[in-house]
């Protein structure tokens, strides 16, 4: 389905779409937590929701910037009701969403839920397909701030419709855009946030800025090492499409889970903080570890991921270093930020001593002092260069300016 703008003014399309969805909301990567990888569907609750939000606040998480309490699949009931509406399940929503909604508002958070472009959730729950405008009222009458939209049951040339389509009846785009639309449709009562879970399909980071906020460029992060690399890796070539407004999204932080250990938590968590993936929490925090706590709340990997300019770090490669290899998570990144750059050394796939000069980092010119500060370890410092000892899988990231500019 194309927008009415298409059809009417072919000439203006690309501008008007480019800034379709630019409504103030998603300037930074968005900070929170999903439901989904806690306890998939049984965590798609008020119970979970609630209980999060608090300890948002006791944890210190608000003031940090995570916001969003983003409910995943399996919160509706199995059907519609008679007048084609979603129903939230009772057993998992006794006082309805709205109820949570407030209350989460008063804490001064955001809520988000979860659909599907297709005729069925990825678990089989009603999906949203041609129900966009209706649902998406429904959202904004419940105070919904954030929408995440998934990609299962969408048209295909299989049939049955398979949960995952391999031979797909056109561009996600086509299913993606009614939503879209819906979406613009309610901007003057609400600004939902979009975020696109197409799974990277489509080359959504062409074109995800101008039907969303953020856009999934991959299949999930399951959670183990593995994962991390291929996602990590892989978020190097598509730096440039990431801005204010619009981000790569490389899925949910999947730490405390006991797949990733200390080393391999610090590099997953930095690398998605300077390629400004928002940085969405996929643990219980009921459970979480002071080891974990101590990453997701370190503030100065915040702040560069919050950083305003919104430009995404990527690989570069400083004289006599090897080639990237495909897959794998490549040592040297870097990225500018509003007031320096950002530096990240991974030690993905050698522990050893890793060192650059600045003369070499992209942004930093070719003379000069600079003053430093490593956000792991705290360590500070000036001149021409830096140079850490790096456990295998862990990471530094180094926050560079020019000398006697820096605040940190
Ligand atoms: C897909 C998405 C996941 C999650 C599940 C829910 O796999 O990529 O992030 O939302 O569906 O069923």
């Amino acid at each position: 389905m194309k927008s009415w703008k298409t059809v009417i003014i072919p000439a203006l399309t690309i501008a008007q779409l480019t800034s379709a969805l630019d409504n103030g909301v998603g300037l930074k990567p968005h900070m929170g937590w999903s439901s989904w990888n806690v306890a998939q569907c049984n965590a798609a609750s008020a119970k979970y929701a609630l209980a999060t939000a608090d300890k948002f606040i006791s944890l210190g998480l608000k003031d940090l910037g995570y916001e969003y309490i983003n409910i995943d699949d399996c919160w509706s009931t199995k059907s519609r009701d008679s007048a084609g509406r979603l129903v939230p399940d009772p057993a998992k929503w006794p006082n309805g969403i709205k109820a949570v909604t407030d209350k989460i508002h008063s804490m001064g958070l955001k809520f988000g839920l979860y659909g599907c472009a297709g005729d069925k959730t990825c678990a089989g729950y009603p999906g949203n397909e041609g129900h966009e405008k209706s649902d998406v009222a429904q959202l904004v009458s419940w105070g919904v701030d954030f929408w995440k939209y998934d990609n299962c049951y969408t048209p295909c040339r299989q049939s049955p419709r398979p949960q995952t389509c391999t031979s797909p009846a056109g561009s996600t785009k086509t299913w993606y855009a009614p939503m879209r639309d819906a979406i613009l449709g309610v901007q003057n009562t609400k600004k939902l946030h979009f975020n696109l879970c197409n799974w990277g399909r489509d080359e959504v980071w062409t074109w995800g800025a101008t039907y969303g906020h953020s856009w999934r460029m991959s299949v999930d992060n399951w959670g183990d090492w593995a994962s991390v690399e291929r996602i990590g890796s892989a978020a190097a070539s598509i730096h440039q499409y990431s801005g204010p407004g619009g981000f790569n999204d490389l899925d949910m932080l999947y730490l405390g889970s006991s797949k990733l250990n200390t080393n391999q938590e610090k590099l997953h968590f930095g690398l998605w903080a300077i390629t400004k993936s928002p940085l969405v929490l996929g643990l219980d925090l009921d459970k979480i570890s002071n080891s974990t706590l101590t990453i997701i709340r370190n503030k100065g990997l915040i702040d560069i991921n919050q950083d305003p300019l919104g430009k995404a770090a990527t690989t570069f490669r400083p004289p006599g270093s090897a080639a990237p290899v495909n897959g794998k998570i490549y040592p040297y990144w870097a990225g500018p930020l509003s007031d320096g750059v950002v530096v990240g050394l991974c030690a993905g796939t050698s522990a050893g001593t890793y060192s650059v000069n600045f003369k070499d980092v992209p942004g930093l010119g070719g003379s000069g002092s600079y003053e430093w500060r490593e956000m792991y370890t705290g360590q500070t410092g000036k001149g021409t260069s830096v140079s850490f000892s790096i456990g295998l899988h862990d990471m530094r990231v180094i926050k560079v300016i020019k000398e006697t500019k820096m605040e940190m």
